[in-house]
């Protein structure tokens, strides 16, 4: 087991860096909010295997919260997560404080065109921004030569996509398949806010893509109609969005079209005060 380095100043992080890029290594982040799961545990992995040195950053970004509720009850859980990235042969843990990610006041804007105007980026209004603005900092501070984003927040990481060839950052953005518990549901840190009755009827969400990916030669329309009448049937979900976009520029499907290859379906559903992401690509259902 490798012995995991602990930092969160910017200059010592810099030498530990320069001492890695002086012989030649390859470094790799992995961006989180902490709260881990096997979801980030897989994003390490991905990390150990394509860079000699693998560096994961908790900084819960209070830039792209919209909702001031939903950062204060934002898990955390620094010592669980410490002795995670030990077994996980994890090299450096970067735990910057706001004041080293903000020295000042980041007043930057990102012009996203149509792909922050929908799902979360409707839903959500700013968070994107503060995604770009704290992701943009870590590569600045980092300069890391691969950045690994998990496939459960797919919009985010178009979005990172985009942002990093606005800003022409010489980082090569790695997405990983999202991990599912063994009944389905997506993981996220969110998860253990679940009480067990929310928990046990969340599964729901990623059975109901199963289902519909299953559901071949539907429209686009009555495929979601489909979903959101699931969903809703069931007392403790409450559906925000399920749209159906380009797996590539993630721009909607038109409703009289057929579902079919090189479509992903997106949807976030409020369980009690939580709200949960989830994706499905059509017609790739094994992956659920
Ligand atoms: O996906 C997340 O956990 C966050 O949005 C990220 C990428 C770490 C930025 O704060």
């Amino acid at each position: 087991m490798k012995k995991l380095k602990t930092v969160s100043d910017i200059d010592e992080l810099a030498d530990l860096l320069a001492e890695a890029r002086s012989t030649g290594k390859s470094v790799g982040l992995v961006p989180t909010m902490g709260a881990l799961h096997k979801g980030h545990l897989s994003l390490v992995s991905c990390c150990n295997a394509g860079n000699k040195v693998t560096i994961v950053s908790i900084f819960v970004n209070p830039e792209q919260f919209n909702d001031p509720e939903d950062l204060e009850s934002y898990p955390s859980n620094l010592d669980r997560d410490l002795q995670m990235l030990r077994e996980a042969d994890c090299d450096i843990v970067f735990v910057p404080s706001v004041k080293t990610i903000y020295p000042v006041p980041d007043m930057r804007e990102f012009d996203f065109g149509p792909l922050d105007k929908i799902m979360e980026g409707r839903f959500r209004p700013g968070h994107f921004t503060g995604v770009a603005r704290v992701v943009s900092r870590l590569f600045e501070i980092i300069k890391p030569d691969r950045a690994y984003f998990g496939e459960k927040d797919f919009q985010q990481l178009a979005v990172i996509r985009k942002m990093t060839g606005m800003l022409q950052l010489p980082v090569e953005i790695k997405a990983c398949p999202t991990v599912r518990e063994s009944d389905g549901l997506a993981m996220s840190s969110r998860n253990v806010l679940l009480s067990s009755g929310q928990r046990k009827n969340a599964v729901l969400i990623g059975q109901t893509l199963r289902a519909a990916a299953q559901k071949k030669g539907m429209a686009v329309w009555e495929l979601k109609k489909w979903v959101a009448d699931t969903i809703n049937e069931n007392p403790f979900l409450d559906l925000e969005y399920f749209e159906i976009v380009d797996s590539k520029d993630l721009q909607p499907a038109a409703d009289g079209e057929r579902v079919k290859q090189g479509l992903t379906g997106c949807i976030a559903v409020r369980v009690g005060n939580v709200r949960l992401i989830d994706n499905v690509f059509f017609y790739n259902f094994e992956a659920l």
